[in-house]
């Protein structure tokens, strides 16, 4: 308990597989992946984690059928207007990480409702990448820094590792100690490309669904038992 990770990120991977093992539509599956993300958000917040950040809808996601895409939206929204209260509570802060410009109407106004409630909330950070793609985020930040220095605010020589990072979305938070994947790939598919430099990345065989919290439980064990060198011996 003295070694929680600080901050933990989540690829929420095999939903859709995990509907077609039960002959199900794969809408069940993230239906059963919003049930499991809900179940390890109170878990994470009992037990310490600061930042919780949590692959919820990629760049490329927009290539899946536009009955999916509708699908994966509207358990977005379903998920923070359900949980707002319970999260708000429990002195969570929910922010986005991602472009919201291309998001549904009623989803984006559903999440600068939670997020613009729960900002001054001191408990634990739930990031949720909506619209996320690490290249994207490292392009924009570039866009920015270029602007920045152009119309004078910083200078050239002000561009350091740790002012990049402020350009991220992720800025004002740690990088994350632990990626936990799960359904068994090894990729991180353009998530956290910079924030995952020195991440500990635990890949789990279960399908999201299946995630619960002895399932958390075991990769931040695996995680504590990993040596973590930074490059060094
Ligand atoms: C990957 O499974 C999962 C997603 C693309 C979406 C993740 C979303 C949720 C768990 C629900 C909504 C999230 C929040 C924050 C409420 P997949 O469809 O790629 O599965 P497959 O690889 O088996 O096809």
């Amino acid at each position: 308990m003295t070694r929680i990770p600080q901050h933990i990120a989540l690829i929420m991977d095999g939903n859709g597989r995990w509907a077609q093992q039960r002959g199900m539509p794969r809408s069940m599956g993230h239906r059963a992946g919003v049930e499991a993300l809900r179940n390890i958000v109170r878990l994470s917040d009992n037990l310490g984690v600061k930042y919780l950040t949590v692959y919820a809808f990629s760049t490329e996601n927009w290539k899946r059928p536009r009955s999916e895409i509708g699908i994966l939206m509207s358990l977005l929204k379903e998920y923070v207007v359900k949980e707002l209260d319970e999260l708000h509570a429990n002195n969570v802060k929910i922010q986005v990480l991602g472009n919201m410009e291309n998001i549904p109407d009623d989803v984006r106004a559903a999440y600068v409702l939670a997020c613009e409630k729960t900002k001054n909330n001191k408990g634990l950070v739930l990031n949720v990448a909506l619209n996320y793609g690490s290249r994207a985020e490292i392009t924009q930040a570039c866009k920015r820094i270029v602007m920045d220095v152009l119309q004078g605010s910083i200078k050239y020589e002000d561009i350091t590792e740790d002012l990049f990072a402020e350009y991220l979305f992720t800025k004002g938070c740690p990088e994350p100690e632990l990626i936990v994947r799960t359904s068994g790939e090894m990729r991180l598919s353009n998530f956290l490309l910079w924030q995952a430099a020195y991440s500990e990345i635990v890949v789990v065989k279960e399908l999201w669904p299946d995630f619960n919290e002895q399932s958390l439980l075991e990769a931040i064990r695996i995680f504590q038992n990993r040596e973590r060198r930074f490059g060094g011996i």
